[in-house]
């Protein structure tokens, strides 16, 4: 069964609380997006695997953990994903970007796939997928089929809330696959939407309606 890790940092529920607030607008929302994807980061990496090297000051020799060259991949589900990919890349300069576009019919609440690219190395590489609302499950579960499909053996997910639902959905789906996130909230409205949530993601980082 896969891990579910919730971030209880206080920095990253006070960005999360900011975020909730239906007054905080697109700038401040793309930029504190930003701000816990980075803190995420720090927490899904934290067992990434360091060797000790020698290194030397400006006054003697010493030695000090390195990581060992391990490869990533961040795979945002597009729109919405996107706005954490700055924050990754902040701490994990080298990694290699893929992207999915997935949106949800308003209707059907079903996974809609209109693009996907990804590295063609991405076997090689620990996989980061991206996506802050985690409702029904119905995206990520097929973000990461695509992924799987194209070798992705070692995958992640990072996220902002998640419904019950939807984790379950991605245990069921894939146990495999470890979730990072700053909050569960209690439940789907009759439209798919988390409550309490943020809204709509993509349209809030966006601007959109
Ligand atoms: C949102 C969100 C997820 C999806 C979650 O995207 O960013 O991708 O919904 O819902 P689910 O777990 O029920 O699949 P949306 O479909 O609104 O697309 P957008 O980011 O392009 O607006
Ligand atoms: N997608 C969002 O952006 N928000 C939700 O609450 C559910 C799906």
């Amino acid at each position: 069964m896969s891990a579910i890790h919730v971030i209880e940092h206080p920095l990253v529920q006070h960005k999360l609380t900011l975020m909730r607030d239906e007054r905080t607008g697109p700038k401040e929302f793309r930029e504190l997006l930003e701000e816990i994807s980075m803190l995420i980061t720090y927490e899904v990496t934290r067992d990434f695997p360091v060797e000790t090297v020698e290194v030397r000051t400006p006054l003697t020799t010493t030695t000090g953990k390195a990581l060992v060259g391990k490869k990533v991949a961040v795979v945002p589900i597009l729109r919405a994903g996107l706005g954490m990919v700055g924050g990754v890349l902040q701490l994990i300069p080298a990694a290699k970007v893929g992207h999915i576009g997935i949106y949800r019919d308003p209707e059907t609440l079903r996974p809609v796939e209109y693009y996907c690219k990804v590295p063609t190395d991405i076997a090689e590489r620990d996989v980061l997928i991206c996506d802050p609302m985690l409702a029904t499950g119905g995206s990520v579960v097929e973000a990461v089929r695509y992924v799987k499909n194209r070798g992705g053996r070692s995958i992640r997910v990072m996220a902002l809330i998640a419904a019950p639902e939807g984790l379950r959905a991605l245990q069921e789906h894939h146990p495999d696959v470890d979730v990072y996130l700053a909050a569960v909230d209690e439940r789907l409205d009759s439209h798919g939407y988390i409550l309490p949530g943020l809204g709509d993601a993509g349209d809030r980082l966006y601007g959109t309606r």
